[in-house]
């Protein structure tokens, strides 16, 4: 018997998404290739996962009630509104397994966040998408995305954008909200890297979401407390979106460890984030202008915490290996499609990691 002829077809032509976040490969090596607080988590993670220890005899709260309710008090939304997910990749996994069939048509840019696209296609629905014009400054273009959503059943938005570190404003999402809503199309809006962008709280939309019937909204503690071996994210939406993906979800998602942090990092930790995006806001010209200097790579100061750019006669691999070399990593954005195997995205730090990182492509560019 041949497995292979008794597997869905999709399942039998997807190839996993390939991630940054490798870091863990390279001992010794300073990690700039994913996007997470550079404080690292909040001190008291020991002392919350150790309050925990003694619940794992038991099954955890299948509804997730502490987490959510941390969550509803630090973000003024009702319990009913938010749903929990192991990482925020469980929730982008789930939408399209609640709302999506074979044949059904999302509408995405390129590049943007793996995840979306592969959770799409498994379940055999068509991804359109919307390349991403460098004369544009790799930006969103939300007319051109408005332009081909006749017949979406779903577009997705991540603000700010994975792998470009472009931010759209809450004015531009809102707007392309409600254009979606006329074409009766949901919105996907992933804002789990937004918290570490200097002034989310006028970008954000989660208070909007509520009172809106089409968009979904994802968050994840992962970026913003520094912990992606924990799988602790969430989703916000209006009831009704949230009571259908809530009946899709698996059973007992969250452990009672993630629980448990996850309530007291939101209650009691959370002036972390803004702490460091804000020192991340002062950093990043700094970086612009110093990293540009050598010519390695050309890149625009971001609006968001994460570089972009394309590498100066090399590919993003050749460059990778070049700073592996200085005890540096960098993310090779080859896995994003051509033209993006001459890219490289890497994440702003501290200010001294951050002059180690400029003295690495000093070295690598013989400056
Ligand atoms: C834009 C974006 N969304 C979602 C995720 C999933 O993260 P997590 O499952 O850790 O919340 C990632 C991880 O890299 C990401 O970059």
């Amino acid at each position: 018997m041949d497995p292979n002829e008794l597997a869905r077809i999709e399942v039998q032509r997807s190839a996993r998404p390939v991630h940054g976040g490798l870091g863990w490969k390279y001992p010794g090596v300073e990690d700039f290739s994913s996007n997470l607080n550079p404080y690292g988590p909040p001190a008291q993670l020991a002392q919350y996962i150790d309050e925990a220890r003694d619940r794992l005899i038991w099954y955890p709260d299948d509804h997730s009630t502490e987490f959510r309710n941390a969550i509803c008090s630090r973000l003024g939304v009702a319990p009913d509104q938010v749903i929990a997910g192991a990482g925020s990749a469980e929730l982008i996994r789930l939408f399209p397994e609640t709302f999506l069939d074979r044949g059904d048509k999302v509408l995405m840019p390129r590049p943007t966040f793996a995840e979306y696209g592969y959770g799409c296609r498994l379940r055999g629905a068509e991804v359109i998408e919307v390349p991403l014009r460098e004369d544009n400054d790799l930006r969103i273009d939300l007319t051109e995305m408005m332009s081909r959503l006749q017949g979406c059943k779903a577009a997705y938005i991540c603000n700010p954008n994975n792998p470009t570190g472009r931010v759209l404003s809450r004015k531009e999402v809102l707007e392309f909200a409600s254009e979606c809503e006329r074409r009766k199309a949901l919105l996907f809006l992933d804002e789990t890297l937004l918290e570490l962008v200097p002034g989310s709280k006028d970008i954000t939309c989660i208070a909007e979401v509520g009172s809106r019937d089409n968009i979904f909204l994802i968050r994840s503690l992962t970026k913003c407390f520094a912990m992606p071996g924990m799988r602790i994210g969430y989703g916000i939406g209006n009831d009704r979106i949230v009571r259908l993906m809530d009946s899709a979800r698996l059973s007992w998602n969250l452990g009672q460890l993630e629980q448990h942090v996850g309530a007291k990092l939101l209650t009691d930790c959370y002036g972390h984030i803004s702490k460091a995006a804000e020192m991340m806001g002062k950093e990043r010209s700094r970086m612009a202008k110093e990293i540009s200097a050598t010519g390695l790579v050309n890149i625009r100061e971001p609006d968001s915490f994460f570089f972009f750019g394309r590498c100066n006669g090399r590919t993003g691999l050749e460059m990778q290996e070049e700073l592996l070399g200085q005890n540096v990593l960098v993310r090779d954005c080859a896995s994003f499609g051509h033209p993006f195997e001459h890219y490289v995205r890497f994440s702003v730090k501290t200010p001294e990691r951050n002059s180690s990182l400029i003295e690495a492509f000093r070295r690598a560019g013989g400056v």
